[in-house]
């Protein structure tokens, strides 16, 4: 097991290329279930969960072929193993996304219950009432989902996709992949807006489905008999992005990232802005483009925050947002409503030198703080990449250990980091188990 440790304290300064999105791609890859044909994926980002999903659809009696890299080629066979096993849903909850396809293309489909995660209680009800409304006959036993189609496979249906926390990102994936092989139209209301959910859309359309409303809460889909492989760019990643002009926000540096979609990230550079942070925005016609961090004089102000469904501020960038105001002037309120638990970075951010209460779903902090290294673990993805960025602000070596958190979806954050001028080396752990 490797940690990272950061010799902390100094601006990063440089030029950044975002990475293929993993939020994007683990749908994209799962919904080359549903194609007859190849379906080939490029700008895929080399992170654990694209090989767990890999593995995964290999099981599945896919091919899976990689080649060049960043590229990745898939082909599923209309007949084949339907299981998703524990030991795979256990590692990557993202797993869950093959019920829809396999419902929808091979009739039926066994998924492991993903259970909790240290981000809190984690339901599929949404998922499982989606497919319920298409037709499916769906049995919660012994831990495992087991899903059927009716004799003559799904069919049409209306399902409203939101529950108390909002839209459901995967459930709103999930229901969408076997809606486009239903027979007969089907209504999904209270659909999640996420640009990811689009990308999927998009890419379903182009192989043959039909989908209006995409962009909005409601989508009409008139199902159809197959589909076909086509090529998808994988966008990129909005989180990755976000995270590296934190990075650079919080050192006080100047950091571009190049090859991004700013459209996709507005609640944060607004944010970014009103607290002081220089800022230079370039938008291609494509919605392609860059964004540009700089070098701020006057320490920028800590702001409140809460965490939204798309276009609002997004769950995935809370705890680097919070790192974030750990080093401005003033105290700010974080507050967590799309999984009001995710807040273990908070004692650890705390070790680091931060002063940050927390009362029910909301975060209290109170900067500037004169951060100082010290030994932290990581509990989750988003958790590992704040803790870093702490680290880059902090006087002195941070070990951020158990990073196997962030290789789940960060494509190689240390080298990417190193390019920036941050002196953050990956080690083995002396400690781990
Ligand atoms: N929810 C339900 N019922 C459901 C599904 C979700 O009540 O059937 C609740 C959840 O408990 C949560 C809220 O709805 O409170 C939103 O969950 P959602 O289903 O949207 O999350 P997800 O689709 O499982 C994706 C991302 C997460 C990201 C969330 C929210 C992927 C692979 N994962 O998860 O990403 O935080 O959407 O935007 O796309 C990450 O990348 O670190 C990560 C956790």
């Amino acid at each position: 097991m490797d940690c990272f440790v950061v010799e902390g304290g100094r601006p990063l300064a440089g030029t950044v290329r975002a990475a293929g999105s993993k939020n994007a791609v683990l749908p994209l890859m799962a919904a080359a279930l549903l194609p007859e044909g190849e379906t080939r994926l490029e700008r895929v980002p080399r992170v654990r969960d694209v090989t767990t999903l890999t593995e995964l659809l290999r099981s599945l009696g896919a091919s899976v072929e990689s080649g060049v890299p960043g590229m990745l080629r898939i082909q599923a066979p209309a007949e084949g193993p339907t299981e998703a096993p524990y030991e795979v849903v256990r590692r990557m909850r993202a797993s869950v996304c093959v019920l829809g396809p396999l419902l929808a293309r091979r009739g039926r489909a066994r998924v492991s219950l993903p259970g909790g995660c240290v981000l809190g209680v984690r339901p599929i009800d949404l998922h499982l009432k989606g497919l319920a409304a298409l037709g499916a006959r769906i049995q919660v036993e012994h831990g495992t989902v087991a899903a059927e189609a009716p004799p003559g496979g799904l069919r049409g249906g209306r399902v409203f996709l939101s529950g108390p926390q909002g839209p459901s990102v995967l459930g709103t994936a999930n229901v969408l992949m076997a809606a486009v092989l239903a027979r007969g139209v089907s209504v999904l209301d209270g659909v999640a807006l996420e640009p990811e959910v689009q990308a999927l859309a998009r890419f379903l359309t182009d192989c043959g489905a039909r989908i209006e409303g995409i962009g909005s809460p409601r989508l009409v889909v008139e199902g159809v008999e197959a589909l076909e492989g086509r090529s998808v760019r994988v966008p990129p990643d909005r989180i990755e992005t976000g995270t590296l002009l934190l990075a650079g926000a919080l050192t006080g540096g100047r950091v571009r990232v190049e090859d991004c979609r700013p459209g996709e990230l507005v609640a944060l550079l607004d944010l970014l802005e009103r607290a002081g942070v220089p800022l230079r925005t370039e938008e291609g016609p494509d919605g392609g483009g860059a964004v540009e961090v700089r070098p701020w004089e006057r320490r920028p102000r800590a702001l409140d925050v809460t965490t939204r469904p798309w276009p609002g501020f997004p769950t995935d960038l809370q705890a680097q947002w919070m790192a974030f105001c750990t080093v401005c002037e003033g105290l700010a309120l974080v507050t967590e409503t799309v999984y009001p638990d995710r807040f273990l970075h908070v004692a650890e951010l705390n070790r680091l030198g931060a002063a940050i209460r927390r009362s029910g779903p909301t975060a209290v902090v109170l900067g500037p703080a004169q951060l100082s290294g010290a030994p932290v673990l990581a509990s989750d993805l988003r958790a590992s990449a704040c803790l870093v960025l702490a680290g880059l602000a902090a006087r002195g070596r941070t070990t951020v250990r158990r990073v196997y958190h962030l290789d789940r979806g960060y494509e190689d954050l240390d080298a990417r980091l190193r390019g920036l001028g941050a002196e953050v080396r990956r080690e083995p752990d002396p400690e781990a188990p």
